[in-house]
């Protein structure tokens, strides 16, 4: 077994992984990153594109924002319509905040490449990878890579290993509390290279169910509808998917869809998942590793990114000022945020898809009805706004 040490040993290469590497490099600590997939496998992944400004602001501390700044496209609104009722959000008046449009896979790969062009070890295809006495004051990571078994000597253990990954698991069961809630529909997303629908995204409501109309670009569109959890991507040509997010989208806006040939194709599932606490000893549960949100209000990649912020403030105390014991305030201060962003989706992914018989005609009423007030009030925008464009960080006590 060969042995290797580093301070941070970060386990898996998502954008939470890489943007907390960078930042810690940033602040002079070591790390390590395991992955157990290749970097291209990694950047297969298509995910949402909807950054805060506060994950901007530490890409930008991190180094890695050239391209995000360049060709990331600053939004000042969003749209959510009810049937043909287009109803616009203005972020920017409502509080003064705006979102940048930029592909996760761009920006995880701009990540991948500063952090080697800065010389960073990234182990990819890492298998096995096991954390061990994580309660004690030397924790170690065993791995293997190219039949070459591995231990990883660190201080702490940065778990970014997403929803399947081995780190939460890692956590006591009798520990642990997990919350969760399953949707009873996937969300059926389409890539194709053709100018979007509209200027800016449009989250609509229709009798047939969600529709969301977003983009990557100018050039690049991305679309999604709310299908039937039992349906599959056979069942979806590109022809049917035009016609029914056609049909989604509102009058006056539909006529302006281009189609094309789809670039990706895929069927995600809705839930919404926390697992309580987020530390354990010097293990810590960032991003998709400890919670999971729908992607209605995208933030799952924003909710990643704050757990990054609070951990990389915990990190720079204890190597800076020798003060351990802030590491207890991760869990409070990631969850209290985080809560917030999982209540946010669920509301919205609650107003907005078609529940079928699981909502009887009461609850219906309640949806018209909440529809109207929040979507004809200011004081009902102006709620939406401020989750839409993300809550501040909190700080460190
Ligand atoms: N060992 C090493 N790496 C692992 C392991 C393991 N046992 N298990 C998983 N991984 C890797 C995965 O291959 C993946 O590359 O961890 C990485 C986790 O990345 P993500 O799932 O993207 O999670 P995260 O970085 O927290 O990103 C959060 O991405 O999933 C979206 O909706 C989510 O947008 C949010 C953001
Ligand atoms: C996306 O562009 O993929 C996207 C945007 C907003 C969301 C979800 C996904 O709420």
């Amino acid at each position: 077994m060969e042995t290797k040490k580093t301070q941070v040993a970060i386990i898996g290469a998502g954008p939470s992984g890489l943007l907390l590497g960078l930042l810690l490099d940033k602040q002079g600590i070591d790390n390590i990153i395991l992955e157990r997939v290749t970097g291209d496998y990694v950047l297969g992944r298509i995910r949402a594109g909807v950054l805060e400004q506060g994950f901007a602001k530490l890409v930008r501390e991190a180094g890695a924002a050239d391209n995000m700044d360049m060709l990331g496209e600053v939004h000042e609104g969003v749209e959510i319509s009810f049937n043909d009722e287009i109803i616009p959000i203005n972020l920017k008046e409502l509080t003064g905040e705006s979102v940048i449009v930029y592909g996760q896979v761009d920006i995880t790969k701009d990540m991948m490449q500063v952090r080697a062009k800065r010389g960073l070890e990234t182990v990819y295809e890492a298998n096995d990878v096991q954390p061990h006495d994580v309660k004690s004051d030397t924790p170690y990571i065993t791995y293997e890579k190219d039949g070459v078994s591995y231990k990883l000597e660190c201080d702490y253990i940065a778990g970014c290993d997403g929803f399947h990954g081995v780190s939460r698991q890692t956590i006591p069961e009798d520990v642990r509390t997990e919350y969760e809630k399953v949707y009873p529909f996937g969300w059926l997303g389409l890539m194709s290279d053709t100018k979007p629908i509209n200027p800016e995204l449009i989250y609509a409501r229709t009798d047939r169910g969600f529709a969301l109309a977003s983009m990557r670009s100018q050039t690049r569109s991305r679309y999604y509808i709310q299908v039937p959890l039992e349906d599959t991507i056979e069942d979806w040509s590109d022809d049917a998917f035009w016609e029914e997010f056609r049909k989604r989208m509102p009058a006056g806006v539909r006529d302006n869809l281009i189609t094309g040939p789809s670039i990706e194709k895929s069927i995600v599932p809705t839930r919404s998942f926390i697992c309580e606490p987020l530390q354990y000893g010097n293990l810590f549960l960032v991003g998709d590793a400890g919670h999971i949100v729908p992607p209605t209000g995208a933030k799952g990649l924003n909710l990643a990114a704050s757990d990054v912020a609070t951990l990389y403030k915990i990190m720079i105390r204890i190597y800076k000022e020798g003060d351990k014991s802030c590491i207890e305030q991760y869990s409070p201060i990631a969850l209290r945020r985080i809560w917030n962003g999982v209540r946010f989706s669920w509301w919205l992914t609650d107003l907005l898809h078609d529940f079928g018989d699981q909502k009887d005609e009461f609850d219906k009423k309640m949806e018209t009805s909440e529809i109207e007030y929040f979507l004809k009030s200011e004081a009902g925008k102006k709620v939406i706004a401020e989750q839409y464009v993300g809550l501040p960080y909190e700080d460190l006590k």
